[in-house]
């Protein structure tokens, strides 16, 4: 039986920090209200690095860690909802700033969730033998599409990439995986695209949609609290696994009162959940990846921890992965 395993990890964050009191010159709010409602002090902003350029410094680190000629990479999957094109897609530009040849690249969107369906995907693709060693990256470039005068989002969100590279082993690294969506829930969470416009139409240029990130907060509060417990839950019962054997969650990092009403709910000690919203708010895509690498270069994992991943984002989507960590 061939397994995937996680090798190594890398990221990489913008260096100019914007932390809360920077923001309340800017929108009515301050910093007691920011870090009380989602445990956020501070983000990383990016200072004209663009989405590709920031995935490839992550993508670097993580190959450097894990020891391997750049060459062996098979695939790249990339997750982000803040692409610099629609085409060529972020991979490709991540494949030519890594100087890979003649290897399948592509981008995946799921909202936050992008990074779980990314190793899902490239799980699959080692399991059924077609690669080898996949580079999986989340990346986002969050701060082009934020409404700046919009409180209830503006304070949320930042900018960076995590990476990971997926090896093929006799070992089991990926356990399970889970996805799911929910699209008749989209409104709740939108980044809309370009505008339907053409000289046979007559609409309105815009469709008098905001080209910005629009979210119902509270709605999304319900849902990322009620799907984390399901995912999780997912994970666990398709493994034969109890919360017991599980050492450590690494959450999406959307906000620490989501993560606290899970870990009340599921009975969970709050230690095991590995959190760094604090320092780098939702990167969205980036976000898994991102803490991954920061506890791993921490060294709170030790091989044979068993770890879940666990996401939720706007499409809706959701999905978790459980491992055991063999690095
Ligand atoms: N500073 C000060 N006041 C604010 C701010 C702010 N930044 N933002 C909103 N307020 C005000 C509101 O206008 C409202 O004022 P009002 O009562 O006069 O109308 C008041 O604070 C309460 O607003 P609520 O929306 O009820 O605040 P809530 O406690 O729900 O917190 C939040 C808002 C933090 C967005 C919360 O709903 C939340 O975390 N939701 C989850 C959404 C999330 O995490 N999204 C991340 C993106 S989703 C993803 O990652 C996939």
């Amino acid at each position: 039986m061939v397994y995937s395993k996680i090798i190594s990890t890398g990221a990489y964050v913008p260096a100019r920090i914007v932390k809360n009191d920077e923001l309340s010159k800017m929108v009515e709010t301050n910093d007691e209200w920011i870090t009380s409602r989602t445990g956020i002090k501070e983000r990383r902003i990016s200072s004209g690095e663009k989405t590709y350029q920031i995935a490839a410094k992550a993508a670097k680190k993580a190959i450097k860690n894990a020891g391997i000629d750049k060459e062996e990479i098979d695939m790249i999957i990339l997750a982000t909802i803040t692409p610099d094109f629609f085409m060529p897609s972020t991979a490709n530009l991540v494949q030519a700033e890594l100087g890979l040849d003649d290897i399948p690249s592509f981008d995946v969107t799921a909202g936050c969730t992008g990074f779980i369906y990314g190793l899902q995907i490239a799980d699959q693709f080692i399991k059924s033998k077609q690669s080898k060693t996949i580079l999986v990256i989340g990346v986002e470039v969050l701060s082009k599409v934020i409404d700046w005068s919009d409180r209830n989002t503006c304070v949320l969100f930042g900018d960076g990439a995590g990476a990971v590279i997926l090896k093929n082993s006799s070992q089991e690294g990926i356990i399970c995986t889970y996805t799911g969506s929910q699209g008749d829930l989209q409104e709740r969470l939108t980044l809309p695209a370009v505008p339907l416009k053409n000289p046979f139409l007559h609409i309105p240029n815009n469709n008098g949609r905001p080209s910005n990130i629009s979210m119902n907060g509270k709605e999304i509060f319900q849902f990322a609290t009620r799907i984390m417990i399901k995912s999780i839950s997912q994970v666990l019962n398709k493994s034969n696994l109890s919360m017991d054997d599980i050492d450590y969650i690494v959450p999406h990092q959307a906000n620490i009162r989501i993560i606290d009403y899970v870990a009340r709910t599921l009975k969970i000690e709050r230690e095991k959940f590995i959190i760094n919203l604090d320092r780098f708010g939702n990167t969205s895509s980036a976000s898994i990846p991102l803490a991954l690498d920061e506890a791993h270069k921490k060294k709170i994992f030790y091989p044979g921890n068993r770890i879940i991943m666990v996401a939720f984002g706007g499409g809706l989507t959701w999905g978790a992965a459980l491992l055991n960590w063999i690095m």
